[in-house]
């Protein structure tokens, strides 16, 4: 008996793409918009992700020029021991975006986050030094030629740790003073020269927030001594982690904060761009709406700046998102952040930045 259609399409689709199933329209590339307007788009992944979720990682190669390791750079999977580097996840990282013909973008060399728990607390100035000129060293030249460009230092702002120069009073800032920066900056370049050195950071997105007002301010100062210096700078990293219940107020004050880095000489990139909804009331359909919204109101201020060279989403798809994971809905539904669904299919924020990076 001549197998029905549904039982051929299930067999066949065991074996390989049912060819008789017309495929929707397919989504077009992000990759290929962003470039279309001089731009790099690409998201943060995890390998292991990769690897186990082929439709997943399908989607991460058709839409992304670029790869941000989410965790697999960070010191605490790199460094299970003093003595001991586990570049597994990291190498694998390597090797998948090879396959794609992606970037990477590096993240990240120096952060107050994400240390092993053997690493003291209070380490001695000649320690400390030694830590991160060592790990610094050895990771950047391990993947010199490999990872495009670095978040060298991130997060180094805090205004709330009230010192005159803004500086978070991290581990390394106790242990070295202010030059922690410089010595970031410089080790990494001595290990990859062609590697492009970012300092990336958090809250400089609003217009109408005080506190980010003051720390755009506390950046640009900061910038602007690492520039007097000589340091090895080359871009600004805004991670433009949003909030889809707070109005889109992004207008001169942001842009003018973009035109003041980029006259200082550096590029800007955006680098863990996602759209909180977790606040958000009403169904999927209308947070879909306004997190679209916000992503477009962003990036149409943003993309207006020549020296925006790069725009990477923290994620891709609402099947795993850690802003959704970390902060979940009172409703008990899941977060709805991304660009594309848990069901990998594009939302409104797919098509809203299909039409930003269009315009
Ligand atoms: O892999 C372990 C797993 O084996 C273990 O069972 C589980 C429970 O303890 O933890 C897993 O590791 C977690 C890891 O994410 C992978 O899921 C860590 O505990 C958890 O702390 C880690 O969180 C990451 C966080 O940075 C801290 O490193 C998030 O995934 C990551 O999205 C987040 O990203 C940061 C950027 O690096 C910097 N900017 C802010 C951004 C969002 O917080």
């Amino acid at each position: 008996m001549r197998p029905t259609r549904r039982r051929a399409l299930a067999g066949g689709l065991a074996l390989a793409a049912a060819p008789a199933i017309a495929q929707p329209a397919a989504f077009p590339p992000l990759t290929q918009a962003a470039a279309r307007s001089g731009r790099l788009f690409g998201c943060a992944v995890e390998p292991h992700r990769l690897d186990a979720d082929p439709a997943f990682a399908a989607l991460v190669a058709r839409h992304c020029g670029v790869l941000v390791p989410e965790n697999a750079m960070k010191w605490n999977a790199l460094r299970p021991a003093p003595e001991t580097f586990d570049f597994g996840a990291a190498d694998r990282l390597a090797a998948q975006a090879k396959a794609m013909g992606a970037r990477i973008h590096g993240h990240c060399l120096l952060w107050h986050e994400a240390l092993p728990a053997w690493l003291p607390n209070d380490p001695s100035r000649r320690e400390a030094e030694r830590l991160l000129r060592d790990h610094i060293a050895r990771v950047v030249s391990r993947y010199r030629g490999r990872v495009a460009s670095w978040d060298v230092v991130n997060e180094a702002v805090e205004r709330n740790d009230r010192r005159p120069d803004g500086l978070r009073i991290s581990p390394w800032l106790r242990a070295l003073g202010p030059d922690y920066l410089a010595m970031a900056f410089e080790t990494a370049h001595a290990a990859d020269p062609a590697a492009r050195l970012t300092l990336s950071d958090y809250g400089l997105e609003y217009d109408d927030v005080s506190w980010m007002v003051e720390k755009r301010g506390t950046m640009l100062d900061l910038l602007r001594r690492l520039k007097r210096d000589g340091r090895p700078i080359h871009a600004v990293g805004l991670q433009a982690h949003l909030l889809g219940e707070r109005p889109a107020a992004f207008g001169q004050p942001l842009a003018t904060f973009l035109r003041q880095v980029a006259d200082l000489g550096l590029e800007i990139y955006v680098t863990e761009l996602d759209v909180k909804d977790q606040a958000l009331e009403g169904d999927p359909a209308r947070r879909d709406a306004v997190v679209a919204d916000t992503y477009r109101r962003f990036l149409d201020v943003v993309l207006r700046e020549p020296a925006v060279r790069m725009i990477n989403t923290w994620g891709l798809s609402d099947r795993y998102s850690a802003t959704a994971d970390f902060f979940p809905r009172a409703d008990g539904s899941k977060g709805r952040p991304m660009p594309f669904d848990a069901d990998l299919k594009p939302k409104l924020a797919a098509h809203a930045l299909l039409t930003v990076f269009s315009d």
